[in-house]
C-alpha cells in the first residue's frame, strides 16, 4: 500500500538548514494501523505532510499503491488526495460557520457532487461515528470529542484508502481521546482503510498494529505491539 524510500526533507539551506527527515524508508501494508511516535521535533508531522502530498520531499520517493506521488502535478495531487487520503488534525480544522453535516459533505461538494447526492453520504457517515443526532450543530456547539468525530467522518466520507492522523487526541481529555481512537480503529477496519497516526501518547499507540519511532528525523525502531498491551477490542 505505502512504500517510502530514502525520504529526506531539508528546510532552509546552508548552516541553518534543518534536516527534518533523514533517509527514512518504511512500508505499510494495506489495512494496517501504523503508529508514528517520537519526541517533539523528530519529524512526525513532516512525514505525514509528505505522505499526504501537502509538501514535496527534498529527495526520495513515496509510492501509494505503486503510484509515485511526487511525480504528480499539484492539480493531480489535489484530486488524488481528496479521493484517496483522509486527514485528521489535532485541532479538528472544521469550518466554524458550517453544520456538522455540511462540514462532512464538503469534500464531496468540492469534487463536484450535488448537495442532494452528498447529504445522505454525510448523514450516514455521521451516524457511523455516533453523531446522528448532531447533524445541524455547528462546531462551537459540539464537545471536543464530538468535533473530532465530525472531522473523522469528513476524512472518511470518500472512503479513502489511507487515513492520516496527526495527534488526533492531542487536544482531548482521556475519555474523549479513547472514544476517538476506537472510532478510528473500528471504522478503519470496517472500510479496510490503512491508518498512519502520529502521537505522543503511549496509550493511543496501543490502538495500532505496529509502531515506527522517529528521532531527529531518523527512523530508529519498529515493532509490533504486544497483544497483552493492545487496547481492548
Ligand atoms: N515549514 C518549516 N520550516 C522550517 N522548519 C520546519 C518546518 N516544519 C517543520 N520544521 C522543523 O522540522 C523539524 C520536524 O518538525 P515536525 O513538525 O515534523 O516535528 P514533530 O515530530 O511533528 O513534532 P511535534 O511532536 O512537536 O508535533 C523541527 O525541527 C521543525 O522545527
Ligand atoms: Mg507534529
Amino acid at each position: 500500500m505505502i512504500r517510502i524510500e530514502k525520504l529526506c526533507k531539508v528546510y532552509g539551506s546552508g548552516p541553518t538548514a534543518i534536516h527534518a527527515l533523514k533517509d527514512v524508508s518504511l512500508e505499510v501494508r494495506r489495512g494496517e494501523f501504523l503508529v508514528l511516535m517520537g519526541p517533539s521535533g523528530s519529524g512526525k508531522s513532516t512525514l505525514l505532510h509528505l505522505l499526504a502530498g501537502l509538501e514535496a520531499p527534498t529527495s526520495g520517493e513515496i509510492y501509494l499503491d505503486e503510484m509515485p506521488i511526487t511525480k504528480m502535478s499539484d492539480d493531480q495531487m489535489t484530486v488524488f488526495r481528496r479521493r484517496h487520503i483522509g486527514f485528521v488534525f489535532q485541532f479538528f480544522n472544521l469550518l466554524p460557520t458550517l453544520s456538522a453535516e455540511e462540514n462532512v459533505a464538503l469534500p464531496l461538494l468540492l469534487d463536484g457532487q450535488s448537495m442532494k447526492s452528498a447529504r445522505p453520504k454525510a448523514v450516514s457517515m455521521l451516524e457511523r461515528v455516533g453523531l446522528g443526532r448532531r447533524l445541524n450543530h455547528r462546531p462551537d456547539e459540539l464537545s471536543g470529542g464530538e468535533a473530532q468525530r465530525v472531522a473523522i467522518a469528513r476524512a472518511l466520507v470518500f472512503e479513502p484508502s489511507l487515513l492520516i492522523a496527526d495527534e488526533p487526541t492531542g487536544n482531548l481529555d482521556s475519555r474523549n481521546g479513547e472514544e476517538v481512537l476506537s472510532v478510528i480503529r473500528d471504522l478503519a477496519r470496517q472500510f479496510g482503510v490503512t491508518v498512519v497516526m502520529a502521537t505522543h501518547d503511549p496509550r493511543a499507540a496501543e490502538y495500532g498494529d505496529r509502531i515506527a519511532r522517529l528521532r531527529d528525523g531518523e527512523l530508529v525502531e519498529e515493532g509490533t505491539i504486544p497483544v497483552e498491551r493492545k487496547a481492548v477490542r
